[in-house]
């Protein structure tokens, strides 16, 4: 089941209920093959749960989760092959050297001792100088970049990763965010939560924002922004004037007034709209709509 059309992951319709508590309300999206797919959302939305069914560690209630077109539930072999997976807790046995490891782990997946491959993905993580430190004598941050050369050792083709930079420092987490691209570049899929969301911005070619166990936007950072955000303009008037009126309208008095527009509203339209003109102005300020926008609007309104 490898036809180029298949997506790397494909969610349909999941819900998933740990007794009472509906962490997941039915849930569908796609992983398109190539693409770094982000699954953004507040703590307890449901993000980790999801990936627990599709690394099946969990069952979903309800709907399917596959993976390269191979059903976790009744294919779960074939879709654990095809998959690398670096969990939010860190676990890792600390007797072992970080090369060791990486062989063990090799094995365990049945590709034979990958020197080459292991070496590749301890320099891209910038593990390759700590390769003969134990895991014990290794740091948080270390620890789960270690996790995330286990996910890889055996070429999987789409890396899940759950908050793979929590406790990663900021120089270090540049560095990973350019080996996952370069990554990308040679053909993986990704899902990855985050919550940095500039970096999701940055990395993602779509993102899903998730509250409560339900899908409230998915698409392009660009599209969801124009669609949910708004921009700031501040405008500085070269004379006072007693009111302005218009829906966008926020705050202001005399010689400086503040508006939120749609992010496709140009200067030129809400100018003409207020009756004003250049030689009007003194100055313009404009804060575009960011993602991190988006998802204040689409997860606090109902917050209980
Ligand atoms: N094993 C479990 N048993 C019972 N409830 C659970 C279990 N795992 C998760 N939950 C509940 O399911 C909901 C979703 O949790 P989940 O861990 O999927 O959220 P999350 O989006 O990963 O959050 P975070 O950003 O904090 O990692 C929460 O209400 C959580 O308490
Ligand atoms: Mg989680």
């Amino acid at each position: 089941m490898s036809q180029s059309n298949t997506p790397a992951l494909s969610i349909e319709n999941v819900v998933k209920n740990y007794g009472p508590v509906q962490a997941l309300q039915g849930v569908s999206f796609d992983v398109k093959k190539g693409e770094v797919f982000g699954l953004l959302g507040p703590n307890g939305a449901g993000k980790t749960s999801l990936i627990s069914i599709i690394v099946t560690l969990e069952k979903a209630t309800h709907g399917r989760a596959r993976v390269f077109g191979h059903d976790v539930s009744t294919h779960p072999r074939e879709a654990k092959l095809n998959l690398g997976w670096v969990s939010q807790e860190i676990i890792n046995s600390g007797f072992f050297d970080v090369e060791e490891i990486l062989k063990f782990h090799a094995g365990y997946y049945g590709v034979s001792e990958r020197a080459d491959r292991i070496e590749y993905i301890l320099k891209g993580l910038s593990l390759w100088e700590h390769r003969k430190k134990k895991v014990k004598q290794l740091s948080g941050g270390m620890k789960r970049r270690l996790m995330i050369a286990k996910a890889l050792v055996h070429e999987p083709g789409l890396l899940l990763l759950d908050e793979p930079t929590a406790g990663v420092d900021v120089e270090l987490r540049m560095k990973l965010w350019d080996f996952v691209e370069e990554l990308k570049g040679k053909g993986l899929s990704i899902l990855l939560t985050t919550h940095y969301l500039e970096e999701a911005e940055r990395l993602c070619d779509r993102v899903a924002i998730i509250h409560k166990g339900q899908i409230r936007a998915i698409g392009g950072t660009r599209m969801l922004i124009e669609e949910w955000s708004r921009k700031k303009v501040t405008l500085r008037l070269t004379e006072p004037v007693q009111s302005l009126m218009h829906p966008d309208l926020v705050k202001g008095s005399g010689q400086e007034w503040v508006f939120l527009t749609a992010m496709t509203k140009t200067l030129g339209e809400l100018l003409q709209e207020l009756k004003l003109n250049s030689a009007h102005l003194n100055d313009v300020k404009v804060d575009e709509g960011s993602l991190e926008d988006v998802f204040m609007r689409l997860t606090q309104e109902g917050k209980a």
